[in-house]
């Protein structure tokens, strides 16, 4: 599935970013060499960092 149409940046692409560090979304565009054009994808990664980190939270409790 599709998070970002303008750059065909995939919901695996985020995961993978996330995994290696990313935090932001500036920083998934970077691992993704690309950048924010219309920025409607930039909510959904927000959510998929949040749900990460709280992942992390539980896993480490
Ligand atoms: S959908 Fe990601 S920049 Fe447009």
């Amino acid at each position: 599935m599709y998070v970002c149409n303008c750059n065909g940046i995939r919901e695996r692409d985020v995961r993978h970013a996330i995994a290696a560090g990313a935090t932001r979304p500036a920083h998934v565009f970077k691992a993704c060499d690309s950048q924010a054009q219309c920025a409607r994808c930039v909510c959904d990664m927000r959510k998929m960092l949040d749900e990460e980190r709280q992942a992390l939270r539980f896993a480490a409790e």
